[in-house]
């Protein structure tokens, strides 16, 4: 990979709840397009690592490059606004509306944050092609169907392509997506997994992941990191880390297909 086509980039992240150091000292890269899972137990600090790249948490030390920008000290908004698309472990979808405002929302605050036009007032219905932009976006995750429900009343599985739809809407070079599988059936888990290679291959998406989930890093990940206790103690291809010595001791030689989280 050139140096040209690196997407995003963190070297030596530090970050401290209190004294406690969670994060010490990681660096990471990841080229356009491509798609890096991180992986470890519960607590090894991919949530707080994730939330250090997207500006959710400061760090004592370390930067984040993103686009060809140091935005170490940027918050997350305009982190979004330079095309890091996000999911988060817990759903952030607005429940009181419905799937179909959600996205409309969404979109609404792209073209606001581009300065493009996004129809009048807020008690007015959207125009025309924003309407049929988030429809085509709900229709892309499947849930077309679903556009007039409450998202309150979603299955949990819906409720996470909604929020998938919602990063999309921020049209992202990347997406962040925090363990997107989580707490669904395996049928759903393989749905999301489609969908995001589906966006991949359309748009060359690049995605960092966090997942539990073996059997979705090997349908999605081109790369695997692998944290514990706030470092990075292994870093590759998917069968170079499956192979990994200190990886498997982590894991207490069980079955990696099983034993990640
Ligand atoms: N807001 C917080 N305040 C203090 N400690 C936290 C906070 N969030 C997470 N931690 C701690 O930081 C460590 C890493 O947590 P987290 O990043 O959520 O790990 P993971 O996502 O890998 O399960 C854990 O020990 C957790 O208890
Ligand atoms: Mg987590």
């Amino acid at each position: 990979m050139n140096a040209q086509s690196l997407l995003l980039q963190a070297a030596d992240l530090r970050v401290n709840y209190g004294a406690f150091e969670v994060i010490r000292g990681v660096s990471l890269s990841v080229g356009d397009g491509e798609a890096l899972a991180i992986i470890g137990p519960n607590g090894a600090g991919k949530t707080t690592l994730f939330k250090a790249l997207t500006g959710e948490v400061n760090c004592r030390s370390g930067n984040v490059n993103f686009a060809g920008k140091d935005v170490t000290s940027m918050p997350a908004h305009e982190r979004t606004i330079e095309g890091m698309g996000r999911t988060f472990q817990v759903s952030r979808v607005f429940l009181e509306l419905t799937a179909l405002e959600n996205v409309v929302v969404a979109l609404e605050s792209r073209r606001r944050s581009r300065g493009e036009h996004t129809g009048a007032w807020w008690h007015t219905a959207p125009p025309p092609d924003l309407l049929a932009e988030a429809v085509g976006l709900l229709d892309q995750l499947g849930i077309a169907s679903l556009r007039g429900e409450t998202a309150a009343t979603l299955s949990h599985g819906d409720k996470k392509r909604l929020e998938l739809a919602l990063a999309l809407a921020l049209e992202p070079k990347i997406l962040m997506l925090d363990e997107p599988t989580a707490g669904m059936a395996p049928a759903d888990r393989m749905r999301i997994v489609e969908v995001i290679l589906r966006i991949r291959r359309e748009k060359g998406v690049a995605v960092v992941m966090t997942e539990h989930d073996m059997d979705v890093i090997f349908s999605l990940a081109d790369s695997v990191m692998v944290m514990n206790y706030g470092e990075v103690i292994a870093a590759g291809s998917v069968e170079e880390v499956r192979n990994d010595p200190t990886v498997r001791e982590v894991y207490l030689g069980k079955d990696m297909y099983h034993a990640a989280g």
